[in-house]
């Protein structure tokens, strides 16, 4: 299995270095590609360093800030072009351990469609995170496994592993792009589709460095769009109509 982890980056230069060593140093045989909004603080410059050193390491350049969706988008499209089997979602920050990556990439070995790496089932830990940052996460899963009639646990979540046939089979250019609505959305559409989705545990350690940016209007929206979602499927349920997305 050929595979790549997409990590996306705004303004993360002393978060990095740290993440990708660590990454480089658990599963050497995976590749990397760093999707960076043309940060400000000169990540983008310090990820093509660590690329001239590093052939397996590689980097997106892109225009402006766009949503932490956004850049996973273009690195899917660049992994599937470049013919990779697996792709895998990393934040720069440290919040998901590089060394807990053989765990997810074992379950697609196993048939899963996609992994979820998960902070709400036996053996998932959280780490620092504020307690208000708990409920958001715990809160925003429940409503929308009620709303969108999944089961799974942490359905925000950002530490994930898709099979490229996963995501050739979801229109990506419809997929929600920021933040939490971005997790959100590409599980709605994986579990539309009838895919294989596992759940496997995994310890979130809040960042170090830096700041999150995820931001209030950011989960607004993502509610929002998990009510008009689950609702328009709810209708077309009832009305017979067939859901398209
Ligand atoms: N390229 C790019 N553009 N990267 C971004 C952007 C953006 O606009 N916004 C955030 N990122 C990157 C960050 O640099 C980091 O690598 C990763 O996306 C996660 O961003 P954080 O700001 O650290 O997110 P968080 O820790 O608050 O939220 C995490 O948990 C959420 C809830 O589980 C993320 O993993 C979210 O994806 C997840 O939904
Ligand atoms: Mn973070």
């Amino acid at each position: 299995m050929r595979v790549l982890t997409i990590i996306p980056t705004y303004n993360e230069l002393e978060s990095l270095p740290k993440t990708l060593t660590r990454l480089r140093e658990a599963v050497p045989s995976v590749d990397v590609l760093i999707a960076d909004d043309n940060s400000p603080d000169g990540t983008g410059e310090l990820a093509d360093q660590f690329a001239a050193a590093d052939p397996q390491v590689k980097v997106l350049h892109r225009k402006g800030k766009e949503g932490l969706g956004a850049a996973y988008i273009a690195g899917f499209n660049w992994g599937l072009e470049a013919g990779y089997d697996v792709l895998v979602e990393m934040d720069a920050d440290g919040s998901h351990q590089p060394e807990q990556l053989p765990l997810l990439l074992d379950a697609v070995e196993q048939g899963a469609d996609l992994v979820l790496g998960s902070r709400w089932v036996p053996g998932g830990k959280v780490v620092n995170w504020p307690l208000h940052r708990k409920l958001i996460s715990r809160g925003g899963s429940l409503y929308s496994r009620i709303l969108l009639g999944v089961r799974y646990r942490d359905i925000t979540g950002g530490y994930r592993a898709f099979r490229r046939e996963t995501l050739e089979q979801i229109d990506l250019t419809k997929v929600d792009s920021v933040g939490y609505g971005f997790q959100v959305d590409m599980l709605w559409r994986a579990a539309q589709l009838g895919l294989k989705i596992v759940e496997v545990p995994i310890t979130f350690v809040e960042r170090e460095f830096g700041a999150s940016k995820m931001s209030g209007n950011i989960f607004q929206e993502a509610v929002l769009n998990v009510t008009k979602w689950g609702l328009t499927a709810r209708w077309n349920k009832l009305t017979g109509k067939q859901a398209k997305r």
